[in-house]
């Protein structure tokens, strides 16, 4: 089926008379978090559990607050209980051990994150040791990690989790395809190019893991059926780099001054939009793409408690 489906996208791509697909993450992710809602009102009748969610924020950096507190939104939206934790940026490691150590052993607490990045003080790989694999649903830690290499059952990390149930749930056809991820970090770029790789849908890619030392990025993206932009240069990806009919995933989501807007900032993507989005079969917007894919994805992470085994 997927050969077949392979080549109607293919052709359709060839004579390039259908409209690009704006890949909508603003109205899927609105789907999903109805999804979820209802999926806590059968807990509720099942007398279960509902999902918990916490989340450490260390510092008062304007875009992390950001970011949390709308996962804490989310949260009330599906139904989930939610705990946000401040602390101030002069947290020393030792604190912020103290407080994963408890949520590690709150019962009520299924699943949390502490928000990245975290102040130069501490080391970020110590305290993503320290969280429980169990309630890990950022899937930060090795352990996850080590799971999601191997395809066995864990937690995904959001924005690639997000990125895949994009293309899935607009079956953007990904077999065989030569897919160029542009970015390597724990985050995004290696979950990424893991995901995209394995033997299963979305995925069966022809991964490109690229990077700043890469050489002729330019012409190894001309080769790409699927471009994901992760490096966080606005407008870096152009259309001289994008070959006619391909998927541009765009994960950029640079902050710039913008006085007429009411936060005072608009967000830039890697992609030039206007430029790249008429030679695309489908293209993520910023913003409205992968960034509410990221958040939906940590909720159904959030879900996922209540499935995973130990
Ligand atoms: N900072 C940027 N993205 C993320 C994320 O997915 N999880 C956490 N915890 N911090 C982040």
């Amino acid at each position: 089926w997927w050969k077949k489906r392979n080549d109607e996208y293919d052709a359709r791509n060839a004579l390039r008379n259908e409209p690009m697909v704006v890949l909508d993450g603003k109205e899927t992710s609105a789907k999903i978090r109805q999804e979820l809602a209802l999926k806590v009102k059968e807990l509720k009748a099942q007398g279960r559990k509902v999902p918990h969610l916490a989340a450490i924020l260390v510092g008062e950096d304007g875009a992390s607050r950001t970011y949390v507190n709308a996962k804490v939104r989310d949260c009330e939206e599906v139904g989930f209980g939610s705990t946000l934790i401040k602390l101030p940026a002069e947290t020393t490691e030792a604190e912020l051990l103290k407080a994963i150590g408890k949520l590690n052993h709150d019962e009520d607490i299924d699943g949390y994150i502490v928000q990245l990045p975290l102040p130069k003080h501490i080391d970020e790989t110590k305290i993503l040791l320290a969280v429980d694999p169990r309630k890990d649903v950022d899937g930060f830690h090795p352990q996850n990690v080590g799971k999601m290499t191997l395809n066995l059952p864990t937690y995904i990390p959001a924005t690639p989790q997000g990125i895949v149930e994009l293309l899935r749930r607009y079956e953007v056809p990904t077999e065989g395809k030569n897919c160029v991820v542009i970015g390597r970090s724990n985050i995004v770029g290696s979950p990424m190019s893991i995901l995209l790789s394995q033997h299963n849908y979305p995925g069966n890619c022809t991964v490109t893991l690229c990077h700043s030392r890469t050489r002729d990025l330019e012409e190894i993206c001309r080769n790409a059926d699927i471009i994901v932009a992760a490096l966080g240069r606005p407008g870096f990806v152009t259309a001289d780099m994008v070959k006619e009919g391909a998927c541009v995933i765009d994960v950029g989501i640079t902050r710039i001054d913008d006085s007429s807007k009411k936060s005072g900032f608009r967000l830039l993507g890697d992609v030039d939009f206007d430029a790249v989005a008429p030679k695309c079969s489908f293209i993520t917007p910023v913003p409205g793409g992968v960034g509410p894919m990221t958040r939906a994805a940590l909720m159904m992470n959030t879900m996922k408690v209540t499935e995973l085994e130990d």
